[in-house]
């Protein structure tokens, strides 16, 4: 059984910190300088301001969150794991049916670190990347919604520390202290993936982040969950619980600019609704396919020897690996991916464990496209003929079999230079960048929305739209 959340201690934990003294003083020794890159590299400004933020009080099914408004460095960042599922068995990899492990074996140290690492590096990165936000926000309800998200991107940080201190000694400690000192987008210490160092500029960006590279974030967890190794498994089933949140805001989010411009084409009989101060729909497509592409990288190469040892070892499995009705081994199944070979389109056969992260990367396609037909959806009800799309996926790679390749959004391969001349088409043109970044006026009286956005069907919790979301 988990403890209930005890917030009378110093770093609120259901992991029974207080019985390791030892432990405990490490993390208590971290805190302040958690506190520290928190004031230096998160959210500019409004860090005396009163916020109406969720905090977790238990992570249970029922209810396991707390709202009240508070200052942003007094939010009570901790630890928190999914409850201990009993008898809990390896669900793939060579050693599919043994007992899960409670500590890691010597064996895969450096690979469960490495994969700890990597993924507690996103957690601080994408609050550093949208620091200065909250100087555009388009209401009180989405400055809210992104303090909410840069906190529990804090929490999840804290979750992987905690991973980092307990079980992996001192090369732990060091890599929680490196998780403070690379930086967003710093030329010497740079995040460890890509998308991390890109800048958040605008709020557009923000929901297609939200959107699509959280939703990276999901997936990752997901195939984290299935690991061997229970501590990791129980940290990322919580923070799961919190990243569904951080998705709403990018599918909700997009859904109201969505809406707002139909409304504006509607009022003026228009697709030129820029001068209206609202989003066209080329401008959101050419977002949309810059995120998109960027946030397949983040799944790594189509066929990895490096995956394949992970899903061997147990370590890393597939988003809900139990749904998959293959024997969780992969070494005798074969799978095909398209390749490009000879400026032609090819499917090639690999063996199964090779392409994991292929079908890691299928399953999050899959549910991309769930969110861009509701988007459709609401352009076919104000009877608007435009129609939003994901770019293929060969499209716009820096990582994997396509990194080389020319190819447009439709799929078509394409010459270097017919790209050259399309590629304003696809991805945002500067001009685009300097026009949604001249929209973003900021807008703070409760329940007002900036031009360029519709409000939200509901409020937060149990208020209203109007609430005093955050108390400036
Ligand atoms: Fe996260
Ligand atoms: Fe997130």
């Amino acid at each position: 059984m988990t403890q209930q959340i005890d917030y009378s201690e110093k770093i609120p934990n259901n992991v029974n910190l207080a019985g390791d003294r030892r432990l405990q003083r490490a993390l208590e020794n971290w805190q302040p300088r958690f506190a520290d890159w928190w004031l230096e590299m998160g959210p500019v400004g409004f860090q005396d301001n009163e916020i109406y933020l969720r905090t977790a009080v238990d992570v249970g099914r029922e209810g396991w969150a707390h709202f009240s408004h508070v200052k942003l460095p007094d939010y009570r960042w901790g630890i928190f794991l999914s409850e201990p599922e009993e008898d809990r068995r390896i669900g793939f990899g060579e050693m599919k049916g043994e007992p899960v492990w409670q500590e890691v074996p010597g064996e895969f140290r450096t690979d469960l670190r490495r994969l700890i690492v990597v993924q507690g590096d996103t957690e601080p990165a994408s609050v550093e990347q949208q620091r200065y936000l909250g100087k555009t926000a388009p209401s009180l309800y989405d400055l809210r919604n992104l303090f909410q998200i840069n906190v529990e991107e804090g929490r999840h940080l804290w979750a992987m520390v905690y991973l980092l201190h307990a079980h992996f000694g001192r090369d732990g400690r060091e890599e929680a202290d490196a998780l403070l000192q690379r930086n967003s987008g710093d030329p010497d210490h740079p995040r460890i993936l890509g998308a991390f160092n890109e800048k958040t500029s605008d709020w557009l960006s923000f929901l297609l982040f939200t959107y699509f590279t959280d939703r990276d974030g999901k997936y990752q967890l997901g195939a984290l969950k299935e690991s061997a190794f229970d501590p990791l498994s129980r940290t990322c089933d919580f923070m799961l619980k919190e990243e569904a949140h951080h998705m709403f805001v990018g599918a909700s989010g997009i859904a109201r600019v969505i809406q707002r411009t139909c409304e504006v084409m509607k009022e003026y009989d228009t697709d030129d609704v820029r001068r209206y101060g609202a989003i066209d729909l080329p401008t959101l497509q050419k977002y949309i396919n810059f995120h998109f592409s960027v946030s397949l990288d983040l799944f790594g190469s189509e066929t990895s020897t490096n995956a394949a040892n992970y899903y061997s070892a147990g370590l890393k499995g597939r988003f809900a690996e139990p749904s998959y009705e293959d024997d969780h081994v992969l070494v005798n199944d074969e799978d095909a991916i398209s390749e490009i070979v000879d400026g032609r389109w090819l499917e090639t056969s690999r063996p199964k464990i090779t392409v994991v992260n292929e079908q890691l990367r299928r399953s999050y396609i899959e549910d991309c496209a769930k969110g861009m037909r509701r988007w459709n959806r609401i352009l076919e009800e104000h009877g608007i003929q435009y129609r939003l799309d994901l770019p293929n996926e060969a499209f716009h790679r820096q990582v994997g079999i396509y990194r080389d390749a020319y190819v447009a959004p439709s799929g078509e391969i394409l010459s270097e230079s017919d790209w050259e001349s399309s590629e304003s088409n696809f991805l945002p043109t500067d001009s685009d960048r300097d026009f949604v970044i001249s929209l973003m006026q900021p807008v703070y009286s409760p329940g007002q929305m900036a031009s360029w956005i519709a409000p939200p069907v509901s409020g937060i919790h149990t208020q209203p739209i109007d609430y005093e979301y955050v108390r400036l």
